[in-house]
């Protein structure tokens, strides 16, 4: 680990780098990214591999403990997180006071943030590792159920308890769908292509929300605190909220009898806000990997359920315009992670304004491994400067003479 206590703040000479693109906030050992090559892999292992051979728990494991599991760690981490996925009661009379119209990202982030109320030992920066394990544990366990839950919510319907006969994506997909007194049975398809859109999700260095999450526990924040400050980070458009608004964009488009070359006139059009969502990427300049494989699993998943979806195929034509068009060309603008993923989230059944709970989801371990990394390595307060553009001193003026 770095010796950051070892690095002196320089002072005098501030940068700036509006956006940070060229700035690094930290050494990491998680993730490894080149945008030049289109290339992803966590711990060392190819997002390839991974996401064809592991499931989501495993992915979880090496990101925060550095290693695939054996056998026998994989079994605990599994059962232990199991035990935990219950939630508090008294958080779901939190949930109950939300009204249904929220937005699931802003109650997750509130209900995960709650977390810190029930077990307030969490809010202690100097627990023991066997307490911060723990904490991991609780926090892996319940965002499934309180995700779940913030569904229900939305549509006014009784919650659904985990069932802990079920493995990790089933139970949430069994909480997310099933109803009272109907028999429910977890199509193995859709638990499949969750996990793996949960591998491809599970880090990605230190883009916004992990960046946040980062922030916020270098001032020995709880993980808890700091995760809801990653939630809210993702929220937004620019970031894991663009997969709400892909889908959008691609409705607006059928709606709009499936004519592309106005939304590309429009995203090129430097006095039009509109951007392509789901295009474009702060280090990939080159094809987004993950987006490789979401495109190809789209194909798969509709093929496998039977659906037939135009709004795939708008997106398929669309990638392809736009990859012809000089604009995108010469700024290197590709299909991101979210361009295709929402498609597959809508096959499964999973409302658009849940898309990027379903991205808080995935990122779940990779925040954890970050915050547990930044705490480990005893990194400094962040603490950004800047290059102050106000008044020069003033004199004050009562009110009465203003
Ligand atoms: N549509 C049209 N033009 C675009 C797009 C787009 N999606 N993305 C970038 N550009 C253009 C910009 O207008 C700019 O053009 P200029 O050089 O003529 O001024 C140029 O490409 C560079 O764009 P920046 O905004 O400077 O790139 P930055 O690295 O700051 O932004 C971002 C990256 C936010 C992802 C951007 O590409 C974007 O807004 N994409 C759409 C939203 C999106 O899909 N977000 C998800 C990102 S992935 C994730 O968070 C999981």
């Amino acid at each position: 680990a770095v010796d950051i206590s070892k690095l002196r703040a320089a002072s005098g000479l501030i940068t700036i780098d509006p956006g940070y693109k060229n700035t690094g906030s930290t050494k990491s050992g998680i993730t490894f990214l080149d945008g030049e090559k289109g290339i992803l892999r966590y711990r060392g292992y190819s997002i390839e591999d991974l996401a064809e051979k592991s499931s989501f728990l495993e992915v979880a494991y090496l990101l925060i403990y550095g290693d695939l599991p054996k056998q026998s760690e994989l079994n605990k981490f599994q059962n232990d997180i199991k035990m935990h996925t219950l939630v508090h009661e008294d958080i779901k009379r939190i949930l109950e006071g939300f009204p249904s119209n929220a937005h699931p990202m802003g109650v997750l982030s509130s209900l995960v943030c709650s977390l810190t109320a029930f077990y307030p030992e969490s809010l202690d920066p100097n627990r023991s590792s066997e307490a911060v394990y723990l904490s991991i544990i609780r926090i892996m366990a319940k965002v499934p159920t309180m995700a779940a839950w913030a569904h229900k919510n939305e549509l006014g319907h009784p919650v659904n308890y985990p069932s802990n006969n079920l493995d990790y994506c089933a139970n949430f997909i069994k909480m997310m769908f099933a109803v009272p007194a109907e028999p429910f049975e977890v199509d193995p398809v859709i638990v499949d292509a969750l996990d793996k859109l949960l591998i491809l999700h599970a880090d990605h260095e230190q883009n916004c929300s992990t960046s946040a999450v980062r922030l916020v526990g270098s001032s020995q924040a709880s993980l808890y605190a700091s995760i809801s400050a990653g939630i809210n980070a993702l929220w937004g458009p620019l970031h894991g909220g663009a997969n709400q608004a892909v889908i959008e964009m691609l409705e607006n488009i059928k709606k709009d009898g499936g004519d592309i070359p106005k939304y590309i006139a429009k995203a090129k059009d430097k006095d039009d806000p509109f951007r392509l969502m789901g295009f474009g990427h702060r280090v990939y300049k080159n094809f987004d990997p993950r987006a490789r494989i979401i495109k190809k699993a789209a194909d798969q998943v509709l093929g496998k359920l039977g659906i037939v979806d135009p709004v795939l195929d708008i997106a398929k034509k669309l990638e392809e315009i736009a990859l012809e068009d000089e604009y995108f060309v010469q700024r290197k603008l590709y299909p991101n992670v979210d361009f295709y993923s929402g498609i597959i989230y809508r096959a499964m059944g999973i409302p658009t304004e849940m898309f990027t709970v379903m991205f808080a989801l995935g990122r779940l371990p990779g925040w954890i491994a970050q915050w547990k990394e930044m705490r480990e390595s005893n990194e400094p307060i962040g603490r950004p400067r800047q290059v102050y553009t106000g008044p020069n001193a003033r004199n004050y003026a009562e009110l009465t003479d203003r």
